[in-house]
């Protein structure tokens, strides 16, 4: 043997040992960077919105200028550009092409929040996982969810794409969409990587306004707004994408505080950050960046690997190394984090997509899509009406919303085509058009429309009728992203449709299809039965005809709180108890004129509103009823590693074999910071046959248990706790155990 050779082979052995350790994806990795100019890495951080096969675009990817591109949805533009990369730039590094895909891609779920009424986690999973096949299909491998922002105030327009209110709701739907999405392997071609947004704090928005300044204590932070996203890292979640806001002046994109300290040093992150949309350049509106550069080397230090349409990254990086303001190794690290999430993809094996035009709306697709619509419809009211029975013989089917097919989308259906949407006034006259007479008469043109030449129709449709089906809502354009509203109430003229309707005496069913909860406490009172059915989708109509005329049975509960009035606002049923819990509610009608200033009970509610919401968090009916038992507890005392069992038989005690959303709370009556009235740790959604009963079984561990204190740190505080087993955050009667 040379010496030459026995020196490489002893270097060989040391890179060798070196390596160990890393797994092959690292390896390779750590290769590619090797050979990567300045240039080629920041260009991998740049993210550019679809130019189709413009030469800009092809000479940008042939010189590595791009390491993402975002809607861009033509297949055959999308093998394009992804050859160019891959054969022409001179490291052949594949690209990643994401879209918003929210809640379907051609066939169009339930909008996120009303998946979450469902409260079956299945459906929301089953949904992402043939989102990400037809998406997939067309070459889209990262989709931008699922959005996981805890939202509070149904002013935000982007509660839509929320699961609500509720941490733990939020934490569990949030995990079974980024399941979903990613399906078994993420290397598998109809696999997408998903993206935990916007982190975080978003939903806490001041006034409900998009993009609006948010002031979270880091307590709240980390109970409230953090949960959904630690479940999204559990989860698996190849990427997450920064939000907009600032927390406490902060921006995401630029606060080290959420990217680092706690997304990589606490959670172990090791996947793509990318910034929401020109995020790093909005640090100069939020008036923490003077300039571009500067904003570029704030979101660079607070780990945000990806810059989505500011291009910060590529105009600036460059610069701030050579000026020595940013070092390349933390360049590298990022560049790391965007690479891994390619290999895990399979990009470099399999960079092309094979076209498939039978990969939309196939028929477990539709049929997965109508099982989620009726699962999402949440029944408010019901007075004796529904389900319609055979007495009815001529339906009136009216509002805005009972042919719009555009409208049932929802907000984020991109791509989405309004001639596969089956609306209500099609399927009730498709489905049931035999057995009853349909009588279609919409009343009103669009949800905002302001013309009342349309309700006098209806008003003569519905006096020809037995029972009013009315469709009433917001048009799709009125919630999602910046679509943000003041006034919730029904808008347009279809309050005065309502009333022009009650007047005649007809039975009126209320649907509600809408991005939010809206403030409809006039119209429910007008209503003989209300389902709440927010934006259904694609299969919306079958889905709502078939709850109405009986053949499936309600089962959402709200995942957020409605309002009686927008002034309640944030109403939310995991509030603190305040020092003046609401009692002896005087209501402004019954202030007695000229009365003493301390007359009025002081304590905590609005004269005009009280202090309850219209419907609380977790509320629904069924067409059957359910009684629970008084909850059991397996001891009364829970050492502090221990475990105890909380149980309650739930029988259905009405006519309908029907479902339950069995939900679990509980609440530190005494600790050492204010604690919510009741928080959600558990529920169950289970089918029983009418007589049937059923005994469910919740284990508490002390992990549920606790809360952040100020110095962040989670603990429980021993001391009683108080259980509920109820149908809804506020009925039900607590039990109590202590831990040790
Ligand atoms: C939104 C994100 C979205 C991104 C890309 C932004 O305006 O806030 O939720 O993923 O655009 O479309």
């Amino acid at each position: 043997m040379t010496k030459k050779t026995v020196f490489i082979l002893m270097l060989t052995t040391l890179l060798f040992a070196c390596q160990k350790g890393k797994d092959s994806t690292e390896i390779k990795i750590d290769k590619l960077i090797s050979e990567m100019t300045l240039d080629e890495k920041i260009g991998q951080m740049n993210q550019l919105t679809g130019m189709g096969l413009s030469d800009d675009m092809k000479e940008q990817l042939k010189n590595g200028r791009v390491g993402s591109i975002l809607n861009e949805v033509d297949v055959n533009i999308i093998n394009e550009l992804q050859r160019i990369a891959v054969e022409e730039s001179r490291l052949h590094i594949p690209l990643i092409f994401g879209r918003d895909v929210i809640h379907g891609y051609k066939t169009i779920f339930p909008i996120p929040l009303g998946q979450a009424a469902s409260w079956d986690p299945k459906i929301a999973e089953t949904g992402a996982r043939i989102a990400a096949e037809e998406a997939t299909s067309v070459g889209i491998r990262w989709t931008f969810a699922p959005m996981v922002d805890v939202s509070r105030d149904p002013r935000w327009g982007r509660i839509a794409e929320s699961c609500g209110e509720d941490p733990y709701l939020t934490s569990v739907f949030g995990a079974a969409m980024v399941k979903g999405f990613q399906g078994d392997k993420l290397s598998d071609s109809n696999s997408m990587a998903a993206c935990a947004k916007h982190f975080a704090g978003y939903g806490a928005a001041e006034a409900g306004k998009d993009y609006n300044t948010t002031w979270i204590p880091d307590v709240q932070l980390r109970d409230v707004y953090l949960p959904s996203f630690k479940a999204a890292v559990d989860a698996g979640a190849a990427t997450f994408m920064c939000s907009f806001n600032d927390i406490n002046g902060v921006p995401s994109s630029g606060n080290k505080y959420l990217n680092r300290d706690i997304l990589r040093d606490e959670w172990k992150f090791d996947g793509m950050l990318v910034s929401d949309w020109g995020s790093i350049d909005q640090m100069i509106s939020h008036g923490v960046s003077a300039n571009l550069k500067n904003a570029a080397a704030k979101a660079i230090e607070a780990g945000v690997d990806m810059d989505m349409m500011a291009l910060a990254y590529i105009t600036h990086l460059k610069k701030l190394v050579e000026e020595g303001v940013i070092s390349e190794k933390i360049i590298d690290e990022s560049v790391r984090n965007i690479l891994r999430v390619k290999f895990r993809l399979g990009l470099f094996e399999n960079p092309n997509v094979k076209p498939d035009s039978n990969a939309f709306y196939k028929p477990e697709a539709i049929a997965a899509a109508k099982y989620a619509a009726e699962e999402s419809a949440v029944l408010l009211k019901n007075n004796n009406l529904l389900p319609l029975g055979s007495s009815f013989k001529t339906v009136a089917v009216v509002g805005p919303l009972a042919d719009a097919a555009l409208e049932q989308f929802g907000t984020w259906s991109f791509d989405a085509e309004p001639a596969h949407a089956v609306t209500p006034l099609k399927a009730i006259t498709d489905m049931y058009g035999k057995q009853y007479k349909i009588i279609g008469e919409p009343g009103l043109v669009f949800s905002r429309d302001s013309n009342a030449t349309g309700i006098t129709k209806a008003v003569a449709a519905a006096k020809k009728a037995d029972v009013v089906l009315v469709f009433a809502g917001e048009e799709a354009i009125l919630s999602g992203e910046a679509h943000c509203r003041a006034d919730i109430s029904l808008p347009g003229l279809q309050n005065q449709l309502i009333s022009e309707l009650k007047k005649t005496g007809k039975p009126i069913v209320l649907v509600i299809m809408a991005g939010r909860p809206l403030t409809i406490e006039k119209q429910i009172n007008e209503s003989n039965a209300v389902l709440y059915a927010f934006h259904g989708g694609t299969m919306a109509g079958p889905a709502l005809a078939d709850l109405i005329f009986g053949k499936v049975i309600p089962s959402g509960k709200l995942p957020v709180t409605i309002p009686r009035m927008v002034g309640q606002i944030p109403v939310y049923y995991a509030h603190k108890m305040t020092g003046r819990p609401g009692t002896n509610f005087v209501t402004i009608d019954k202030i007695p004129i000229g009365v003493f200033q301390t007359s009025l009970g002081n304590t905590s509610f609005h004269l005009d509103a009280g202090d309850k919401p219209l419907y609380p968090f977790g509320y629904g009916l069924s067409y059957s009823t359910f009684e629970y038992s008084k909850v059991k507890l397996s001891a009364k005392t829970m050492e502090k590693n221990g475990k105890i069992t909380a149980e309650c038989t739930v029988k259905n005690t009405g006519k309908f074999d029907a479902k339950e959303v069995v939900q679990l709370y509980v609440r530190d009556p005494v600790a050492s910071l204010a604690r919510p009235v009741r928080e959600l740790k558990g529920f169950e959604k289970i089918l029983l046959k009418a007589g049937e009963s059923k005994t469910i079984k919740f284990e508490i561990d002390a992990t549920q248990l606790g809360f952040w204190h100020e110095d962040k740190t989670y603990y429980a505080e021993p001391g009683e706790f108080q259980v509920w087993i109820s149908k809804d955050s506020q009925s039900g009667e607590a039990v109590s155990f202590k831990l040790k």
